[in-house]
C-alpha cells in the first residue's frame, strides 16, 4: 500500500488484512509500539475534527511516532501555496501526511506530489478511515470467530448520500457485505459512485440495493446513519427543507424493530432528534457508536503500520 486515499483503491484481501491487523493491534498494542519509531506524521485539517484528530494523534503515539497538527493557520490548501508545494514541503520533514480536506482533488494532488504516503482523513467523496473502523466493528460483532462471516452481514445506510455512505458502500461491495442504501429522492450518491459500487458488488457477489423508499428497507443486521448536512454544505436557507424531506428517514427504535436490526451505527457527530433519536443513540444494547469511535484509532494504526511495514501484505 503506497497511500490510503479511497476504499476502492484497495483489494478485498487488503481490506480483510487491515481489519485483521486492526484487531490484532487493539489486542496487543505493545507489540506495535516501535512501528513508527523516529517517524513524524503531518496532519492537515481544513475542517473541524474531534475523533479523527485525537485518534490519529493518540494512535501515532501508540506506534511510537510523533504527530503534528496543522490547522488553517497557514492558509487554505491551494490558496496561499499550491497543493503541490504543500505536498513537496511537508515531504521534506514528515514521513507521512494525513489530510482532511474539502475536495477530493486536494487529496489526489497531495498524493501525486508528496514523496511520502498520504492518508485521506475525509474529503467530500470518501471517508475511508471511518469505513475501515466500521468494518472492524462489524467484524468484532458478527465475525468474532471467523472473519469470513463478515460476508453474511446485512448493512443498511439511511440518510444523506455523502462521503461516509460512499465509503461504506464501496467497502461493502469489495468485501462482499450486503448493503442497502436508502436516501430521499435527490439526495443519493452520484451515478458514477453507484456504478463503481455495482461493478465491485458484481465481482464479490454482494447484493447492493439503492432505493428512495424507506419501506423497502427489509431485514438488516446493522443500520447506519450520518448527519443530513455534511461539513462545508451548511446553508441555513436549506435547513427547513432538509428537516422536512429527511424526517421519514430518521433512524429510531421503531425502524430498528421493523428491520429486526440488532445494531445501530453512526460516525458522529450526531444531530440528535434529526437523523437519529437520542434514545437510540444512547441505547447501550443497540448503539455501537463508541466502539466505532475507538476503532477509528485501531483502524488507522493498521493503515499506518501497513504503510510503513509489510505486516498486512
Ligand atoms: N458526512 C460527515 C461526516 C463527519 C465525520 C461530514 O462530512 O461532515
Amino acid at each position: 500500500m503506497a497511500n490510503f486515499l479511497a476504499d476502492d483503491q484497495l483489494t478485498k484481501s487488503e481490506i480483510i488484512a487491515l481489519i485483521t491487523l486492526a484487531i490484532e493491534i487493539k489486542k496487543n498494542p505493545a507489540n506495535f509500539n516501535q512501528v513508527l519509531a523516529g517517524k513524524s506524521v503531518a496532519m492537515i485539517f481544513e475542517k473541524p475534527s474531534l475523533r479523527t484528530h485525537v485518534s490519529f494523534d493518540m494512535g501515532i503515539a501508540k506506534l511510537g511516532g510523533h504527530a503534528l497538527y496543522l490547522g488553517q493557520q497557514n492558509g487554505k490548501l491551494g490558496e496561499r501555496e499550491r497543493v503541490s508545494d504543500y505536498a513537496k514541503n511537508l515531504s521534506c520533514y514528515a514521513d507521512a501526511i494525513v489530510a482532511r480536506v474539502f475536495e477530493n482533488s486536494a487529496i489526489e494532488g497531495l498524493a501525486q506530489h508528496a514523496s511520502v504516503p498520504v492518508v485521506n482523513a475525509l474529503c467530500d467523496l470518501y471517508h475511508p478511515c471511518q469505513s475501515l473502523a466500521d468494518f472492524v466493528t462489524l467484524a468484532e460483532i458478527f465475525a468474532k470467530d471467523n472473519i469470513a462471516d463478515l460476508a453474511k452481514v446485512k448493512l443498511a445506510y439511511i440518510g444523506d448520500g455523502n462521503n461516509v455512505s460512499n465509503s461504506l458502500m464501496l467497502m461493502a461491495a469489495l468485501v462482499g457485505v450486503d448493503f442497502t442504501l436508502v436516501c430521499p429522492e435527490g439526495y443519493g450518491p452520484s451515478q458514477a459512485m453507484l456504478e463503481k459500487t455495482q461493478a465491485l458488488a458484481q465481482v464479490s457477489g454482494a447484493k447492493f440495493t439503492f432505493t428512495t423508499d424507506i419501506n423497502q428497507l427489509g431485514q438488516q443486521d446493522a443500520i447506519y446513519t450520518d448527519t443530513w448536512v455534511s461539513m462545508g454544505d451548511e446553508d441555513p436557507s436549506k435547513k427547513a427543507t432538509i428537516l422536512k424531506v429527511f424526517a421519514p428517514y430518521q433512524v429510531n427504535h421503531a425502524l430498528m424493530e421493523k428491520a429486526n436490526a440488532s445494531v445501530v451505527m453512526h460516525c458522529q457527530p450526531a444531530h440528535l432528534e434529526e437523523e437519529i433519536t437520542t434514545a437510540l443513540f444512547d441505547d447501550e444494547e443497540k448503539s455501537v457508536v463508541f466502539q466505532e469511535a475507538e476503532n477509528r484509532m485501531w483502524a488507522q494504526c493498521a493503515v499506518l503500520t501497513s504503510l510503513f511495514s509489510d505486516y498486512s501484505n
